[in-house]
């Protein structure tokens, strides 16, 4: 069991609204990530749901019952932050009984789940260590340990990740994915990466100034994107947005193109000249000055060989382009 339902949910702060009436349900099973820019509310939305804040209006439905005034320990969740908060005079096996221990579990049970959830997180061999003898990648681990134990109906995860460096990033991301396909149990997701809720999620929620831009699966948020938030927000190099005449020619106030989008052809209508180029080896991503429309990003393949200075043709390709009115808003194909 793991259904959370959000019904018109709103909180404010001193009189500032700063969550405004969201709707959202997120099914058991499911992993959801909380997505948008620093400030939008995603911490707050998930502490509403944690039970960690009053929520001022609206009702938070766990598993069909109210949970909206129930204190954080009854709601049957377990929420994993940014920092660890590890005892660091306890080994690890002690911090991951920790809930356990609390509750007043027999030791041999406090073993065996222990022991279970190590065996999980590939911890097995440091249960005896102290966490100032792990690596951080280890130490969120234990944290993880610790949220798994109580078998909550849902794991809320806040930025997990940001304090590890990026390679350790990429294989905790992974392995966070890995522990939600054998466990099923619901995950939501906080990170202002646009990358990890594109990799983990079953469903984006896209926050901006405490409101919901658009609800999908990453590709729909990709291939659809409801507005310019969304469409400049999620995808990797950003899309690149025209105005002007080239926009207005095709019905639109601003026109959105990604750069996977665009080809260098040598008949493509687009001319412009190289600026920048960033080699990663699979891709080249150039910066393409582009007559009367500005600098374009375009990707090209990893091994083009095209410098600054030189004089390209751009087409973009058919059916790619998004169109958005004077308000953001997308305008239907
Ligand atoms: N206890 C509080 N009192 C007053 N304002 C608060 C409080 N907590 C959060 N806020 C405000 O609410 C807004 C949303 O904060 P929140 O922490 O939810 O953002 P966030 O999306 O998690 O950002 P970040 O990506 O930086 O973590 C911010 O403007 C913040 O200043
Ligand atoms: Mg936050």
């Amino acid at each position: 069991m793991g259904e959370i339902v959000l019904s018109d949910v709103r909180k404010s702060f001193g009189g500032v609204s700063i969550i405004q009436g969201i709707d959202l349900t997120i099914k058991d099973g499911e992993f959801v990530v909380f997505v948008g820019p620093s400030g939008c509310g995603k911490s707050t939305l998930l502490r509403l749901i944690a039970g960690l804040e009053d929520t001022t209006d609206g009702i938070i439905a766990i598993d069909g019952r109210d949970a909206t005034r129930l204190p954080p320990a009854r709601r049957g969740l377990a929420m994993v932050f940014q920092s660890y908060a590890l005892y660091p005079h306890m080994s690890v096996r002690k911090n991951i009984a920790f809930p356990l221990r609390m509750a007043g579990m027999p030791a041999a049970e406090q073993d065996r789940k222990v022991e279970a959830a190590a065996k999980v997180l590939n911890l097995t061999p440091y249960l005896d260590r102290r966490p100032s003898q792990l690596s951080g990648g280890q130490r969120q681990r234990v944290a993880i340990g610790r949220a798994i134990v109580r078998e909550p109906s849902a794991f809320l995860f806040d930025e997990p990740l940001s304090n590890l460096d990026a390679a350790l990033r990429v294989s905790m991301r992974q392995e966070i994915s890995e522990l939600h396909q054998s466990l099923k149990t619901t995950m939501i997701y906080v990170t202002h990466d646009q990358v990890e809720a594109m990799t983990m999620a079953d469903k984006i929620v896209v926050l901006n100034a405490g409101r919901i831009e658009q609800v999908g699966s990453p590709l729909e948020l990709y291939k659809t994107p409801a507005n310019l938030f969304v469409a400049g927000f999620i995808g990797s190099p950003k899309m690149n947005f025209i105005e002007g005449a080239e926009a207005a020619k095709h019905g639109a106030h601003t026109l959105g193109v990604r750069p996977e989008h665009i080809a260098i052809a040598a008949d493509g209508p687009w001319k412009g000249v190289v600026g920048i180029s960033e080699h990663l080896g699979s891709d080249t991503f150039l910066k393409v000055q582009v007559d009367g429309m500005g600098p374009l990003t375009v990707r090209a393949g990893g091994e083009v060989e095209l410098h600054y200075g030189d004089a390209v043709s751009l087409a973009a390709q058919p059916g790619k382009l998004h169109r958005f009115d004077a308000a953001g808003h997308t305008l239907s194909a």
